[in-house]
């Protein structure tokens, strides 16, 4: 018997259009003949979608429109299903997984994994909880560090006014550094300062993303990440490492890589290289990961580790970074979400 998957789509977030890439990816490279693709669109306004048009216009931001019925996942835990109004009716779909591909708040930060661990639902990836600690940047650092891994020293701002209070522990964080929205992700609202007299534009940047600001110090060394899939006992992909000529892995070079480079394999020795993929795992079990994360880490000039942050839900086009490293020990695309749907299913 052929499973039935609700993926979710798109978001109320900055990151709606990139999951709309993701999204696309996952339907085409997702193995129909295991696994039967529901869809439900979520509008960047945050409006629910049952969706049956063409997959296709996903891909293109064309699927709003007649295709769309106004949708609600059931919270009861005997029904599984998708409430959707059809005109007058309201039509009952059953299914056995949620899979949500969305990026960024409302989507990977546990508020999806929340209703589904209410009703009942198997989740593919990051429960409720490991999902709000990995959007928290804040959060993730305290228990990574607790776990004996370094992370960059920071300090958090309620509001752009505090600044003067924390002037003296900002300062001693020296120049430059990077001032980034507490939750938030392809690095909107991320600015990195090297000079004081731009920081308060950096902050207004940062505030108009989230509550909370972090200014934390910059690591030197270039930044590796690791692939990350499992429940208790997590396996892990070939690291990878980002070249940057200038600047930093802002939101246009993610998805340009104008100036920057993606090494998969990560150009370091095969012992750095264990050391790294043993710290991922070390990290995404202190935070908690389940399924599937992409835990980002830079190294430095000393071949230190110091951890980034994790991504419970990473880019997932053909060419994102997750897929090519499990692509480095040998699974291929498909397989990865077969094992994705499969880890939803134990847990
Ligand atoms: N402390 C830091 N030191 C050096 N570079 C950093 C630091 N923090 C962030 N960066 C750079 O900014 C980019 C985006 O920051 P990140 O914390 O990963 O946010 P996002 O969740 O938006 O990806 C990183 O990929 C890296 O290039
Ligand atoms: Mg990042």
């Amino acid at each position: 018997m052929k499973k039935r998957i609700l993926i979710v789509f798109g978001g109320c977030s900055t990151e709606y259009k990139v999951s709309l890439t993701s999204a696309s990816a996952v339907l085409a490279a997702l193995d129909r003949g295991r696994w039967e693709a529901l869809l439900l669109g979520i509008t960047e306004k945050g409006q629910a979608f049952y969706y049956t048009g063409k997959e296709e216009r996903i891909k293109e931001n064309s699927w709003q429109g007649e295709d769309c019925f106004p949708a609600v996942i059931s919270m009861s835990r005997d029904r599984h299903c998708l409430w959707v109004e059809r005109g007058e009716k309201l039509e009952k779909i059953s299914f056995d997984i949620v899979f949500p591909i969305l990026h960024g708040k409302n989507g990977e930060d546990g508020t999806l994994q929340g209703l589904c661990e209410m009703a009942g639902i198997p989740v593919a990836g990051c429960g409720m909880e490991s999902s709000v600690i990995g959007m928290d940047k804040v959060l993730a650092h305290t228990l990574v560090s607790l776990a004996g891994i370094r992370v960059p020293k920071s300090v958090v701002l309620e509001s752009a006014g505090e600044y003067e209070r924390e002037k003296d522990r900002i300062e001693a964080l020296g120049l430059p550094v990077f001032v980034k929205p507490v939750r938030a992700g392809s690095s909107f609202g991320i600015s990195r300062v090297t000079n004081r007299e731009d920081m308060k534009k950096a902050l207004e940047e940062a505030f108009a993303h989230d509550t909370q600001v972090v200014v934390e110090e910059a690591v030197d060394g270039f930044e590796v990440g690791c692939a990350v899939m499992g429940n208790r006992e997590p396996f892990v992909g070939r690291a990878d490492e980002i070249e940057l000529s200038q600047g930093f892995f802002d939101y246009e070079e993610k998805y340009t890589l104008k100036t920057s480079a993606i090494h998969m394999p990560a150009r370091v020795s095969p012992e750095d290289e264990e050391r790294i993929r043993k710290a991922a795992v070390t990290i995404y079990r202190a935070l908690g990961c389940r399924g599937f994360a992409r835990v980002d880490m830079f190294f430095t000039g000393e071949k230190e580790i110091v951890f980034n942050e994790v991504n419970t839900i990473p880019g997932f086009t053909a060419h994102s970074r997750f897929p090519s490293m499990m692509r480095g020990v040998g699974m291929e695309f498909p397989e990865v979400l077969d094992r994705i749907l499969e880890l939803a299913q134990e847990e």
